[in-house]
């Protein structure tokens, strides 16, 4: 392939899970607790139900279950893993939930570290494994995607609350020497723009002795500009993605599947006009699981590789976007 030097390591991918809670929110259900309706919810987002968390199901829980399925894809001993990066910005343990994962699975020779990068973590945190294999410092690692946002959620804030749902998704993937299939990406941050979706720090003062004071730890549920979040997507996400299409010399018709991060159906639809990518060819799992954060494009992933929609060799082009702001786009080829 055009670019890689095969003196390098190359990047492939063996195996690709998923875990998502059991407990169902449907539109009709939030309707019960919100001012809001099924036909509002669908038409503006393409969401029908979101799985919630129950207190057993916590990041590592659903972390660790997505992981299991992705590694029971490949033939690989647990103990030649050598990297599990988790993005996720609710950890079970603000110290970090890989470990907890990489104990569960037994990876002991595998180092662990949470990444966070709210819905473009997933993204952020594969391009960051994927440094690493082409760097040759590791061989093997597993990529997971895990939020529990219902958590984080003001459940009271009709505008917010119905995108929102829990899950995990991950992929195991690794070096090689004879090809790569990690073809390009790009990651951009705005902070300037940060104040359109927070999940900030409880102003909540405390005192440690006179004159000495302290901020307690706990968050304030999401806040979020919904209408500035969606026009920063429809228009950075394209640009990112044209950019980086024309950068590897891919035509958007080379492209067999669109995979964005899963956060309103019509910014999908938006994406795909743009960039002339036609529907049939746009992946999209929202409708089941709404916006979960960093797990939505493992989920998604894993969906349709399981049910063959993605076959070997298929080229992916995906983006993240979210708080932050920050966003990024990435080439794949499947397999
Ligand atoms: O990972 C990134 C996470 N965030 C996002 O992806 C958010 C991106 N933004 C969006 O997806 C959309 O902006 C929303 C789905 C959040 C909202 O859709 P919108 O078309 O931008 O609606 P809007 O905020 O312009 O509100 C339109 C109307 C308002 O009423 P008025 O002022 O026109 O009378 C809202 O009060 O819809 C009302 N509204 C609702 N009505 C029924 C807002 N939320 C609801 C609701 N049910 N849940």
């Amino acid at each position: 392939m055009e670019g890689i030097n095969f003196n390098q390591y190359g990047v492939t991918f063996k195996g690709s899970g998923s875990y998502v809670p059991g407990q169902i929110l449907t539109n009709q259900k939030i309707s019960q607790k919100v001012d809001t309706s099924n036909e509002w919810i669908q038409s503006r987002t393409g969401i029908s139900e979101r799985r919630i968390s129950s207190v057993e199901d916590n990041v590592t829980e659903m972390g660790y279950k997505a992981a299991l399925t992705a590694i029971e894809m490949t033939n690989w001993d647990i103990k030649t893993i050598d990297l599990i990066v988790l993005a996720t910005s609710t950890p079970h343990d603000l110290f970090g939930s890989a470990p907890s994962i990489q104990a569960k699975l037994g990876a002991t020779n595998a180092v662990a570290f949470d990444l966070t990068a709210a819905c473009s973590g997933f993204l952020f945190a594969l391009i960051t494994a994927s440094q690493f294999l082409k760097g040759g410092s590791f061989k093997r690692a597993i990529v997971i995607g895990a939020d529990q946002l219902s958590s984080f959620v003001d459940w009271n804030d009709r505008r917010s609350c119905i995108l929102f749902g829990d899950g995990a998704g991950a992929l195991a993937i690794e070096a090689t020497n004879e090809f790569d299939n990690f073809i390009g990406f790009d990651m951009r941050t705005d902070g300037g723009r940060g104040s359109f979706l927070n999940l900030p720090s409880k102003k909540n003062k405390g005192s440690i002795v006179d004159e000495i004071d302290f901020l307690n730890g706990g968050f304030s549920p999401i806040q979020m500009n919904g209408q500035e979040v969606y026009k920063f997507a429809v228009k950075e996400v394209p640009l990112i993605l044209e950019k980086l299409l024309k950068k590897m010399k891919y035509n958007s018709d080379q492209v067999d599947w669109l995979l964005l991060h899963q956060a309103n159906q019509r910014i999908l639809d938006s994406v795909g006009e743009r960039l002339k990518i036609p529907r049939e060819k746009i992946l999209s799992n929202l409708e089941k699981y709404g916006n979960t954060s960093a797990a939505t494009i493992p989920l998604m992933m894993d969906e349709a590789v399981r049910d063959c929609r993605i076959k070997q060799n298929d080229i992916i082009a995906t983006s993240g976007f979210g708080a932050g702001l920050s966003w990024g786009a990435a080439l794949i080829k499947w397999g």
